[in-house]
């Protein structure tokens, strides 16, 4: 009698079981599903740098997310090129020449006026300045307009997109784009490299600030992706950078592509980074913390 009446619970929990696994995989998977495909939807967000690159990378796969996209840039055909991809319903296009506080604080005013929020700000516009030169013949013209495009440029950005953040009550998101660079000497001309370790300071210091708002501030470092600001400059193919890369990393197998870094960007834009702040995300496949001393001794 008691064996029967067990069975006949284990049955029972069993099936209870069963069904609530049915339930999980037929109803809420799928929905959780298309919440995950809309990972900033309703976002409102700035680019900055967006005409090619990483930064039109990562305002396309925003825009797959849902969120509402103000792209700003120098060069205006091409980011209106990108806006017009993406759907006027999504993304707009704003001329901003990031070195000037101005159109930086204009810019950011757009975005309220357009919106009426600022929750994502991804600073991302940089150049790489005089590719060939080295500290004891430096250009100091080229080195501070390259300070000015990447570091100043960043300041204004944070400090003007975040004092609308904090009018508004909006725990946001800011991102700013680093480099290898930032943290290793010898991976980029020297005024880049310095300009890139200032972008960290930057982001640790506004972190430390910006968090009693609520306002998470973290970089990404890339190495080694295919586009104009690392291919111009030294009249590299596609191909050449991206062998170079594959065979500094350790990651062997993955040609780093925009997409990557867009991914690493959606990341830290998302809600699924709620508690990380004042972070330096490396997307570089190992390159910047391996050392190859191991293969020497033993090959
Ligand atoms: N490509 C790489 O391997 C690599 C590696 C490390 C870091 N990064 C960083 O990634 C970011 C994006 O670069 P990318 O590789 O996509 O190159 P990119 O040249 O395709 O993009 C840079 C964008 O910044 C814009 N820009 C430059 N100066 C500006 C200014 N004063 N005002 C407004 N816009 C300006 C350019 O017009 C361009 O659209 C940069 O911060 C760069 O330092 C790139």
């Amino acid at each position: 009698m008691s064996n029967h009446f067990e069975e006949k619970l284990q049955r029972r929990i069993y099936f209870s079981r069963h069904d609530a696994c049915l339930l999980q995989v037929k109803v809420f998977w799928p929905f959780k599903f298309i919440l995950n495909n809309f990972r900033l939807k309703g976002k409102v967000t700035i680019i900055t740098g967006v005409a090619s690159g990483i930064g039109e990378a990562t305002a396309m796969l925003f825009a797959e997310h849902g969120a509402f996209i103000v792209m700003a840039d120098t060069r205006d055909d091409l980011g209106n090129q990108v806006v017009a991809t993406i759907g006027l319903n999504k993304a707009s296009y704003r001329h901003c020449d990031v070195r000037d506080e101005k159109q930086v604080a204009e810019t950011m005013a757009y975005v309220i006026e357009k919106y009426g929020s600022l929750d994502i700000i991804y600073s991302n516009a940089a150049v790489l300045g005089r590719p060939m030169d080295n500290i004891l013949d430096m250009n100091i013209e080229d080195f501070d307009y390259t300070m000015a495009a990447n570091l100043r440029a960043s300041a204004l950005v944070i400090k003007h997109g975040a004092r609308a953040m904090v009018a508004r009550n909006i725990a946001g998101s800011i991102i700013c784009n680093g480099s290898i660079a930032s943290s290793k000497g010898g991976s980029g001309p020297p005024a880049y490299t310095i300009s890139k370790h200032g972008l960290l300071g930057l982001v640790r210091s506004a972190s430390s600030e910006l968090g009693r708002y609520g306002i998470r501030v973290n970089c990404i470092s890339p190495f080694g992706v295919a586009t104009s600001l690392a291919l111009n400059e030294h009249s590299l193919d596609p191909n050449r950078l991206q062998s170079l890369g594959s065979s500094l990393a350790s990651l062997k197998g993955v040609k780093l592509q925009p997409k990557h870094v867009a991914e690493a960007a959606l990341f830290l834009a998302s809600d699924e980074s709620t508690h990380i702040s004042g972070h330096n995300l490396v997307v570089d496949g190992g390159t910047s913390v391996v050392s190859n001393i191991m293969s020497i001794i033993t090959d």
